[in-house]
């Protein structure tokens, strides 16, 4: 714990995002250290959803800067932005439902796998080693998750709470940098969501930094080493959970969302 990097992961500048007249992003500065969880948090609409949408270039910024271990995203492809590291997932993601649990989780290798056509096509060992390692990774997250046994189900036949597991496992045999995560608690009871906890506190101890965009307060609270307020489009306050769990504004925010 007292190793202390303070190394600056993902920094966020000044961002601004216009839809027309509406301002749904305004004028955001943040940094996100690496091996850090942090977290985002903010009344439906405050923009939580847009900051992401924008850091992984779906769609470009008015204004502003994103800078993904001091290099600028502006103007990469999402595609690319993927490549350097940068994975996210999107609030209504689902399984894919043709597919087998761990054929869900092996669609997450993607990125990782930097052969050509030509490779491919002759399927060179280097590729049969890469393939095998992502095996291995895949077979050791569902075992962690306790998905393991059903490994050959089909993925939507699985609980809600094993889908959103699924969703988070498929990001992280990208060996992602960082994950950015979207409301991944929604639709998930205490149980499913106090073992989500355990999943993301474990992938960030293991070196993946995670911003999390969350309504679930225990979750954020139980989990997060810093968190950020939004409201209408501004950055409002940040620090550790404890300090904003009390801020009047916070508590001034949520009123009336639980339930
Ligand atoms: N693609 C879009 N086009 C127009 N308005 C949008 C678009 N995406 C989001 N908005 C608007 O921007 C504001 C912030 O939305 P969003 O980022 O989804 O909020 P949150 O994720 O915090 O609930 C809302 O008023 C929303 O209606
Ligand atoms: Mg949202």
């Amino acid at each position: 714990m007292m190793q202390n990097t303070q190394a600056v992961l993902l920094e966020v500048k000044n961002l601004t995002k216009n839809f027309g007249g509406l301002q749904a992003i305004n004028d955001v500065s943040f940094v996100v250290p690496e091996g850090k969880l942090i977290a985002l948090i903010g009344p439906n609409g405050a923009g939580k959803t847009t900051v992401f949408n924008v850091i992984s270039n779906l769609f470009p910024a008015s204004s502003g800067d994103v800078l993904l271990a001091g290099k600028s995203l502006v103007g990469l492809s999402p595609v690319q932005i993927a490549s350097l590291g940068l994975i996210r997932t999107f609030q209504s993601a689902r399984v894919f439902p043709g597919m087998t649990v761990l054929e869900n989780v092996m669609v997450g290798r993607h990125r990782m796998m930097r052969s050509n056509l030509f490779d491919q096509m002759f399927w060179l060992p280097r590729n049969r080693r890469a393939e095998a390692d992502i095996y291995a990774r895949a077979g050791a997250l569902l075992d962690i998750v306790g998905l393991q046994q059903f490994r050959d189900s089909h993925a939507i036949d699985l609980p809600m709470g094993a889908q959103k597991m699924l969703e988070v496992i498929r990001a992280v045999v990208a060996c992602p940098k960082i994950l950015l995560l979207d409301e991944p608690a929604a639709g998930l009871n205490d149980a499913e969501t106090a073992d989500l906890a355990g999943l993301l506190r474990a992938i960030c101890d293991s070196g993946i930094t995670i911003m999390l965009v969350e309504h679930n307060m225990p979750l954020v609270m139980g989990i997060a080493d810093e968190v950020l307020v939004m409201e209408t489009g501004r950055l409002i306050m940040s620090g550790k959970p404890h300090i904003v769990q009390r801020d009047p504004r916070v508590i001034a925010a949520y009123l009336g969302m639980e339930g």
